[in-house]
């Protein structure tokens, strides 16, 4: 599959960052001239503007002053360099929270907050969603013909709730949008229970742990409407975008698997997926993880952009400021790091950010430009050969992922799961989970889209859930017929045990998909973190702690049986042959080794195209599919020599050029990037048999 270019009229990759001049337009003679220049040394084709930039742009209530963006947006065009124009939102001028103390938050606490940050703004206050509607129109009727506008940044960051009383009215409406009556809401939530009937919408407050804070109901929906809350801000902070320039897309910057709002909803809304990169590199062994990790999360990010081409819209050129421990990427990871996001599906590497401030909190997170102001040091020498190479694979922009193994990750079920008094109370591990079958798929040679339970099954051959514990309506019904229609599902312990309202299942767990697994879970074990059990499979002992599920087989047949505890000899892996399909059930928490071999088999058996390398542990792969060619990435995440061996002959794009097969060594933190024809003599895709 092959997309135009997201900024129209720049082919290619993009390579760019967060850049503040308004901080520098006292000094604008020499700082804006370096800057252009600094740009052009490391191949830098767009930057990103006016973030942060409300109180220089509206120094006081309707005084607008664009004076110097025009300076800027003129510059970026002399210097063939798009811009990335943000709309202010994401922190809000002094005047502004003075003047309409409506703007600001009010915690779960119920205190109202005073001025201070950013991201702290009501997402229902009238006032605040004019203000903004009103800039971003003057930023569009100014901008909108601009050559350089290439793209709108919306906001920043979204995220978090509030809690004052135009957001309670709000969430009351959202109640009896979706229940209709009291009554329907009562019983959705089980209010019987601890007296908890209401009589009227107006006695339902958000949860607060100064009041209502262990309600399942009240809390799943109020997660809900937080994240509903925040797209419908997003959704009228673009519409005088959208009437202006429809042409221009729009996109906010999103943070991986940040709980407050459903990015998959979200997605529906953008035009396209970005987000912030920040992985904790530590130039040791560990790495690998934080490889594995990044991808995942590059992975999903894609899948919340409808598996299209997306932006890496920031990450740090060297170390960041805020993690614990603020290590230096050792050389070689910068470049690591950008072209894994390519390899994933990005078309841009963005940095936050283009030059250091001279003051406040970020005067110390890695930048292009750092305060010395020398192209020669080594960030700016390994960010300028990024650069190099992003030009060098230009023909990767618009190619598309191609998976036919999906992973679900779903926002609702992390909710449910998150609130659920089962298991282990303050973290299920959901996440963690997740990741690590994602380590398992990718270690079977897999390429993996990350999708919700909302999403179109039908493109997949195998799809994997992992403790699917809510199952949203209609999910188990479309699950259940992939499977039936030849495809091939993944589930683990804790699966199906509620549905859309919290409410558990009856007549046995994994509810809907008790059929097509053909097990039933009939009691749910909870270890401590030292006591082990194991699975025991083709002869082999896989560990298995923190869940171990006590199952049945109904038409499952048992693959692997527990080792030891009362349940010993009971089933813990199972297969069910339903359909022209096939379902396995994973009853205990285990490590990646097995999910490897439990992916490969499924692979083999379901005959989903392979990563066509042989591939130590520590190298990651990743595919994309373009118009004529197909591009294969391998990525060492490892400080040391990595052997592989390409299972067949193709074209180099980078490091080298020319023609390439066999055996193959990535130098510590090294990336081999591929092409092959998609209907050639040489290798042919085969992802397009
Ligand atoms: C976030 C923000 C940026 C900046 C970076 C620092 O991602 O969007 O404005 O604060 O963090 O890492
Ligand atoms: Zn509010």
């Amino acid at each position: 599959m092959q997309y135009p270019p997201i900024i129209s009229g720049v082919p290619g990759l993009l390579h760019g960052g967060d850049y503040n001049p308004e901080q520098w337009l006292d000094q604008k003679d020499t700082i804006w001239k370096e800057d252009m220049a600094y740009a052009k040394a490391a191949h830098i084709n767009t930057l990103s503007i006016g973030i942060f930039s409300w109180s220089m742009l509206e120094p006081s209530d309707g005084v607008y002053d664009f004076s110097w963006m025009d300076e800027v947006m003129d510059m970026l065009a002399a210097n063939g360099i798009k811009a990335v124009l943000a709309t202010p939102s994401g922190a809000r001028p002094p005047w502004l929270a003075e003047k309409y103390p409506e703007v600001l938050r009010v915690n779960s606490r119920r205190e109202h907050q005073l001025y201070g940050g950013r991201h702290n703004h009501c997402f229902t206050s009238p006032v605040y969603r004019d203000k903004v509607q009103e800039i971003n129109r003057r930023l569009a009727q100014r901008y909108g013909h601009h050559p350089a506008l290439g793209l709108w940044h919306i906001s920043n960051e979204y995220g978090g709730d509030c809690h004052c009383p135009l957001c309670q009215q709000a969430f009351r409406e959202f109640l009896k949008a979706r229940y209709g009556s009291i009554d329907a809401l009562n019983a959705a939530w089980w209010n019987t229970f601890w007296s908890h009937r209401y009589t009227s919408f107006d006695q339902i407050e958000s949860p607060s742990p100064i009041g209502e804070d262990v309600s399942l109901g009240l809390s799943l929906n109020w997660r809900r409407f937080a994240s509903a809350q925040t797209i419908d801000f997003y959704t009228q902070e673009t519409l005088p975008l959208k009437e202006l320039t429809p042409d221009i897309p729009c996109v906010t910057n999103l943070m991986s698997t940040h709980p407050s709002t459903d990015y998959f909803a979200l997605g529906k809304v953008m035009d396209l997926a970005s987000w912030d990169n920040y992985p904790r590199w530590n130039g040791t062994e560990g790495d690998v993880e934080t490889g594995v990790d990044s991808a995942f999360r590059h992975d999903l990010m894609r899948g919340v952009g409808g598996q299209k081409p997306f932006l890496m819209m920031e990450s740090s050129p060297s170390s960041v400021n805020w993690q614990p421990v603020n290590k230096l990427r050792r050389p070689g990871q910068l470049l690591l790091q950008s072209l894994q996001a390519i390899a994933c599906g990005s078309d841009s590497v963005q940095y936050f950010q283009f030059r250091k401030s001279r003051g406040q909190t970020e005067q110390f997170h890695g930048a292009v430009i750092d305060h010395a102001r020398r192209q020669d040091t080594r960030v700016f020498q390994e960010l300028t050969q990024v650069g190099k190479a992003l030009s060098q694979l230009s023909m990767v922009a618009g190619s598309a992922a191609e998976s036919r193994a999906a992973l679900i990750f779903d926002w609702e079920n992390r909710w449910a799961l998150e609130d659920a008094w089962l298991a282990k109370r303050a973290d299920k591990g959901y996440e963690k989970t997740v990741v690590q079958h994602y380590a398992g798929l990718k270690a079977a040679g897999l390429d993996v889209d990350v999708i919700d339970q909302t999403a179109d099954l039908t493109p997949y051959k195998l799809v994997a859930l992992p403790m699917g514990y809510l199952l949203r309506k209609g999910f188990g019904k479309r699950l259940t017929d992939f499977v039936r229609n030849g495809g091939t599902a993944v589930l683990t312990y804790m699966t199906g045990y509620v549905d859309e309202e919290c409410l558990c299942y009856l007549n046995g767990f994994p509810g809907e998909l008790r059929e097509v697994s053909g097990i039933w879970a009939e009691e749910l074990d909870t270890l401590y973190p030292e006591d082990r059990n194991a699975i025991v499979w083709q002869n082999q002992k896989y560990e298995a702690f923190d869940q171990c599920e006590v199952i049945h087989c109904e038409t499952a047949k048992s693959m692997g049986v527990y080792d030891s505890d009362f349940y010993a000899g009971t089933p813990a892996l199972t297969e069910n042959d339903f359909g022209a399909g096939h379902c396995y059930y994973i009853a205990a928490r285990t490590g990646t080794e097995l999910l490897t071999a439990l992916y490969r088999h499924a692979a083999e058996q379901a005959d989903l195209p392979r990563f066509p390398a042989d591939v130590p542990y520590g190298v990651g792969t990743s595919t994309r599919v373009g118009q004529d060619e197909t591009y294969r990435f391998l990525m060492n995440y490892t400080p040391n020599d990595a052997h592989v061996t390409l299972l067949g002959e193709y074209r180099q794009l980078y490091p080298g050029q020319g023609s390439i097969s066999g055996a193959q060594v990535l130098p510590p933190w090294g990336v081999l990037v591929l092409a092959e024809k998609n209907e050639g003599t040489v290798g042919g895709s085969p992802l397009r048999p």
